[in-house]
């Protein structure tokens, strides 16, 4: 393969996640958003919560009964002459580690916002993670089909509340009963809304130029308040400028109904013209580009049985630089170790590809058979270790019990695997063999008991256990090391990937043992 080419296919390819609040749109609009990728043919097949097409496995069963996303997958799509990767982001706070590794795996971000509701508490959350890479982000102000808040009322709260300018793209004209479409403020031009066309792709009629005629003829009086509102609008608000897009300062922002399918077209244009094709990644020792020849990439999420034909366990790998092809062999890192990587898969819309070629911002899925871990580094033989990709202390914890003492092998593979996934993590005491669950939020400690159950047949039941919190250990110094474990014994355990933790019955407890061991470092995240 050429340099040339690589340049190209590197500069093609979108790579971006939605941030939004719960009930937002995020689910509707990535729909409408395959729609327009051609990946579906209607609205309406991807959402499984009415149709049910999507119950893949009892994973999934649970997800709708629930009502919320939390499996992460990737889509693929071209539009006009780019090529989208779409990560999905699980959509529930309880899940917020593995969100904020998919962020890592990112360029751009589209936040949606609900237009009735203003700036939400898990959008301010998750902007807050964007802010660490200073991800460019594109914001979609979503349900006009209903009385929403004032337009320049919602556009200050996002600068004051999530600190990024907006420049609006398109402004709204009318809402709820009365929306009548957007008005372009680049080009000049308004799209005119029409309802009940939300499952379909619209052509929607267009008037160029606030002036003509044509605008009093198809929407009456709300032509000459447009034209006074947007007279102000220009006055107040920002220009849409490239560069402080790009660094995270200003957002464009789009004005639509995901229901409706109206504007995330113009959401797309926007994505696919301004973000930024795949970007550089640090390493402990250089910056890697995403045209380099040579293959990188780190893996930023592992899931088990996502589909109940395969069993098995897929890790995700965001491609930093080069091309994978199909059969080449890679270094894993952390290993020390070389494989070949035949059977790659992409996700499109939900069924597995094998791909044969895949460019730097693509994500591929590789089967694991328990050697990758989230962090773990992939390249064609540099030995590169990608930052960035933490683990989060976590901050409940349960002891699990068996119903059936028997069945204790089964018990420990399937949470070793869900550790090793991100899913929960594990601490065993040195002093006693409980197995102790740790979640980041309370909704974890469900999802393995009931993937326990349907995975790996074990019957596990909780109990509580006098953890508050917990912190990995280091020293620079074996010998400091040595005598923190004669002390700490009591209190320590090793994580599902054998690193030594420190877990404390009281907050007071673990600052009274950072006190006595100032050699020791209490770690809160921990990268692989
Ligand atoms: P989420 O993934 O961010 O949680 O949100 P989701 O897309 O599931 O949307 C939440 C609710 O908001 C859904 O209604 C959805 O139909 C509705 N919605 C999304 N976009 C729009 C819009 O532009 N206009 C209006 N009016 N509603 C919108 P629901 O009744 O909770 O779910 P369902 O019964 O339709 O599945």
């Amino acid at each position: 393969m050429s340099m040339s080419s690589l340049a190209q296919e590197v500069a093609k390819r979108r790579t971006f996640a939605i941030i939004s609040h719960p009930d937002a749109g995020k689910t509707t609009i990535t729909e409408k958003v395959l729609l327009h990728g051609h990946l579906i043919q209607r609205a309406g097949t991807v959402k499984g919560r009415k149709s049910g097409q999507h119950a893949k496995s009892d994973w999934m069963e649970m997800e709708k009964e629930r009502g919320i996303s939390v499996t992460t997958s990737v889509m693929q799509f071209p539009y006009h002459d780019k090529l989208v990767n779409l990560l999905d982001t699980p959509g529930h706070e309880d899940f917020s580690e593995d969100t904020y590794r998919t962020l890592t795996a990112v360029d751009s971000c589209l936040m949606v916002i609900d237009a009735a509701k203003g700036v939400e508490e898990r959008t301010i959350k998750l902007m807050e993670v964007t802010r660490l890479r200073d991800t460019p982000i594109i914001t979609f102000m979503n349900k006009l089909d209903r009385d929403i808040r004032d337009p320049i009322e919602l556009m200050d709260e996002v600068e004051n509340v999530l600190k990024i300018r907006c420049a609006p793209i398109t402004w709204p004209i009318g809402e709820g009963k009365n929306f009548k479409g957007v008005y372009n403020l680049m080009t000049d031009t308004v799209t005119l809304y029409e309802t009940g066309k939300g499952a379909v792709i619209q052509d929607g009629k267009q008037i160029v130029g606030l002036d003509s005629p044509e605008l009093d003829i198809a929407i009456g009086d709300y032509a000459v308040d447009l034209r006074d509102e947007i007279d102000l609008v220009r006055g107040a608000s920002n220009e849409f400028n490239l560069a402080a897009f790009l660094s995270g300062e200003l957002t464009p922002v789009y004005w639509g109904t995901a229901l409706g399918n109206f504007g995330v077209d113009h959401m797309l244009d926007g994505l696919t013209a301004w973000a930024p094709s795949p970007q550089s990644r640090a390493t402990e020792h250089r910056v890697v580009e995403p045209n380099e020849s040579g293959f990188t990439g780190f893996v930023f999420k592992i899931q088990a049985n996502m589909d109940p034909n395969h069993r098995d366990r897929v890790a995700f790998m965001r491609i930093v630089s080069g091309c994978y092809e199909k059969g080449m062999k890679l270094q894993h890192v952390r290993l020390g170790k070389e494989v070949r990587i035949a059977d790659a898969v992409t996700f499109v819309a939900g069924d597995r590809e094998q791909v044969d070629q895949a460019w730097a911002g693509d994500i591929i899925g590789l089967h694991n058979h328990g050697t990758i871990q989230i962090g773990d580094t992939f390249t064609t033989g540099e030995a590169l270790k990608f930052t960035g990709i933490p683990n989060f202390a976590p901050e409940l914890f349960r002891r699990i019990q068996l119903k059936d003492p028997l069945k204790i092998k089964q018990l420990q593979k399937g949470l070793m695997q869900l550790s090793e996934e991100g899913a929960v993590q594990v601490f065993r005491p040195l002093r006693n063999n409980d197995l102790i669950v740790g979640a980041v939020g309370i909704l974890q400690f469900d999802v393995v008991v009931h993937r326990l159950r349907s995975e790996y047949k074990v019957e596990a039941i909780y109990e509580p256990v006098n953890v508050a919190t917990a912190r990995w250990i280091q020293a620079r110094d074996n010998k400091v090391l040595e005598q923190f474990k004669q002390k700490a014994y009591d209190n320590l355990a090793l994580d599902g990937a054998e690193n030594l933790t420190y877990i404390a019955p009281t907050m007071v407890n673990l600052q009274l043992a950072q006190e006595r061991h100032p050699d020791v470092a209490f770690l809160k995240t921990r990268e692989n």
